[in-house]
């Protein structure tokens, strides 16, 4: 089945029971058990419910994985997995993360002894040493990269970590499966922030973790049951009801995002534009290799002072001044103060984070009222 097929169908057919074309929420904390121990498939709902059954067998199709859990948050399924880590323990972290899994790296887990590490540069021979030196149990990254779309070439770099024995996991929060499998790639484990395209509509926060890995799946299953990062029922239910439309937002997402890149590189005011889908972006070819379409993500620095572009970020109509991405209506956001506060400013800056980038999330909104509301970036002379 492709794609297409599969986000509309994966979740099984019509209620048995009453012949319901959607399926119902299970809005239930337990189930009743026959005798004690002995449940008819679920017991607790922060251990499983059927609509997260439901949700993960659609997930699980997309990435063309064995096993999908859905979880409360993106950086819910991030705790699950780096739950599993102990004291000592190593993370190699490339460069260009969500502040937020920045933050749960460096605020929260180094607390417990998990140790993440970004080399300056990921060369294969700088990693290669590192992965030596330091023996990392992971590799860990996002691609393309939360703000400025890098893109990580994801078969070299997983083959690379299996050669020392390291996992592999990508964030495929921006690309999605529409546009890239990276399981299929060689990766051992693929995780979400499902409150973006996957979701898709700025309703509802959740996140999930696919693996073919038997033994993972088991332990992420664990980790939301012991740590409580289960989603709510109605959640898994709106995320699965977004999911159905997957294949054809994400066109559309796509296809609005290269007229605002094509439109954006033309502009006075524009110094860099980062998109992947460019043939200027530094890493397009592997993009080309990897990736069946470039997302709905553009990142603009401008040619204005820091105080033009924060004036300029709230003058939009429809790109909205507000955190988050990959729902159907334009957001822009202004990373050093929002997504990316919890960066140190050195680091910050030395990744591109400038006081002048901006992010648009670019919706599926006509794409002449889009150009339109870009008209509103002044146009300076280059
Ligand atoms: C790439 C990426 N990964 C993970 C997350 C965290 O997801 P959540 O906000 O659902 O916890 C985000 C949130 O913005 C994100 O952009």
């Amino acid at each position: 089945m492709k794609l297409e097929t599969q986000v509309i169908h994966a979740g099984g057919e019509s209620d048995p029971k009453t012949g319901a074309i959607m399926p119902p929420i299970y809005m239930t904390s337990t189930f009743e058990q026959d005798a004690p121990g002995e449940c008819r498939g679920y017991e607790y709902t922060r251990a499983g419910n059927p609509n997260f059954t439901i949700l993960e067998s659609v997930l699980a199709a997309i990435e063309e994985a064995k096993y999908a859990t859905a979880l409360s948050s993106g950086l819910g399924a991030l705790t699950s997995l780096v739950s599993q880590l102990s004291t000592g323990d190593r993370v190699v972290a490339l460069h260009g993360l969500y502040g937020g899994t920045y933050r749960l790296f460096h605020k929260v887990f180094n607390r417990y002894g998990v140790e993440c590490l970004t080399p300056p540069l990921s060369d294969a021979k700088t990693l290669e040493a590192l992965f030596i030196k330091k023996k990392p149990k992971w590799l860990f990254f996002e691609t393309p990269t939360n703000p400025l779309l890098d893109i990580y070439d994801i078969s070299a770099l997983a083959r690379l970590a299996k050669k020392h024995g390291i996992l592999t996991i990508v964030d495929n929060t921006f690309a999605t499966p529409c546009f890239q499998q990276p399981l299929k790639l060689g990766v051992d484990i693929v995780w979400h922030s499902t409150t973006k395209y996957i979701g898709g509509h700025s309703d509802v926060i959740g996140g999930a973790v696919m693996t073919n890995n038997k033994e993972i799946k088991e332990k992420v299953d664990f980790a939301r049951m012991a740590l409580g990062l289960n989603p709510s029922p109605f959640d898994t239910w709106l995320i699965n009801r977004g999911i159905k439309t997957l294949a054809v937002r994400m066109q559309k997402h796509q296809e609005n995002a290269m007229a605002v890149a094509k439109f954006l590189e033309k502009h006075p005011s524009v110094k860099t534009v980062h998109y992947p889908g460019l043939p200027s972006h530094p890493q397009h070819q592997i993009a080309k290799k990897q990736m069946s379409g470039f997302g709905g993500v553009v990142t603009v620095d401008f040619n204005l002072s820091p105080e033009q572009t924060k004036k300029l970020l709230s003058s939009f109509d429809l790109f909205t001044l507000a955190e988050s991405l990959g729902g159907v209506e334009s957001l822009v956001n202004h990373p050093a103060i929002m997504t990316h506060a919890s960066m140190p400013k050195e680091e910050r800056l030395a990744c591109g984070i400038t006081d002048t980038l901006a992010r648009f999330s670019v919706g599926i909104e006509a794409i002449e009222d889009l150009l339109a509301d870009l008209n509103k970036i002044p146009q300076k002379k280059r």
